[in-house]
């Protein structure tokens, strides 16, 4: 279950921040976001559809590449409605992440729908992890929409697959992110995986967060870190969701909406 700790209005948007632990390692937490064919291998194949909407139609194109803030997949799917759906969700390393909105239909062309929530895998030790979201949340009669759920799969319960206070025996069968991540033990053993080239983002963005480990052990800066103040304004980032339709996918040959 996710807690809403703190609300602030800005204008006419509320910014909510919300946070859950999970009983694992930080990083395989973190390296979720980078691993679009566990969509397919657990919310799909082992646990049946745990999502809605066009993510769960179709048969994927997935691709990855670094970016200037870290590293991002790309997925892609002709829908059965003839609509394209095109998906990245981006890694800002060191420990932030940026998910489109899960619940997206397929149904209405849009280009780059942005995130409507920034997150971050934060440890707390070495066997446990805060998920920390801020949501930008609508707004009711004055009031955050209480039947309105954020977009992303980082904050739990908002799926009947990660309540967390499902039977032990449907957990088993049926199992989502939660079970996924904390059954790997506490703390992963690297040596024991076989990583193949589906874990291509995780490998890359394990192989991205060494390098900065060693910047930083040589004296230098990591990625993202802006010392400039005149840098360190809108800083563009590379996650959204856009919806083509049959006409617009036709015309675009290559795949970088
Ligand atoms: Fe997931």
């Amino acid at each position: 279950m996710y807690d809403i700790i703190d609300t602030r209005y800005r204008n006419d948007v509320v910014l909510r921040g919300m946070r859950f632990v999970k009983d694992c390692n930080w990083l395989q937490h973190y390296e979720n976001i980078v691993d679009p064919w566990h969509l397919l291998m657990l919310h799909q194949m082992i646990s049946g559809d745990q999502f809605e909407g066009a993510l769960m139609q179709g048969a994927p194109r997935i691709g990855f590449e670094h970016t200037s803030l870290g590293v991002r997949y790309r997925v892609v799917k002709d829908l059965p409605s003839g609509n394209r759906f095109v998906r990245h969700a981006e890694c800002i390393v060191p420990n932030a992440f940026l998910i489109p909105d899960i619940r997206e239909t397929g149904t209405t062309p849009k280009r780059k729908e942005r995130c409507s929530e920034l997150s971050w895998a934060v440890p707390v030790d070495n066997e446990h992890v805060t998920g920390l979201s801020i949501v930008t949340w609508p707004i009711e009669d004055g009031e955050p929409r209480k039947d309105w759920r954020p977009g992303t799969d980082t904050v739990q319960d908002i799926r009947p697959g990660s309540v967390l206070s499902r039977k032990y025996e449907e957990r088993q069968r049926k199992p989502d992110d939660l079970e996924a991540q904390e059954g790997q033990r506490p703390i992963a053993v690297h040596a024991l995986e076989n990583l193949a080239t589906s874990d291509t983002g995780i490998a890359m963005l394990r192989r991205t967060l060494r390098e900065q480990i060693k910047r930083v052990s040589d004296g230098l800066d990591p990625l993202n870190v802006v010392r400039e103040a005149r840098l360190n304004q809108r800083i563009p980032t590379n996650a959204w969701n856009t919806i083509l339709s049959p006409a617009e996918a036709s015309m675009l040959q290559g795949e970088e909406v």
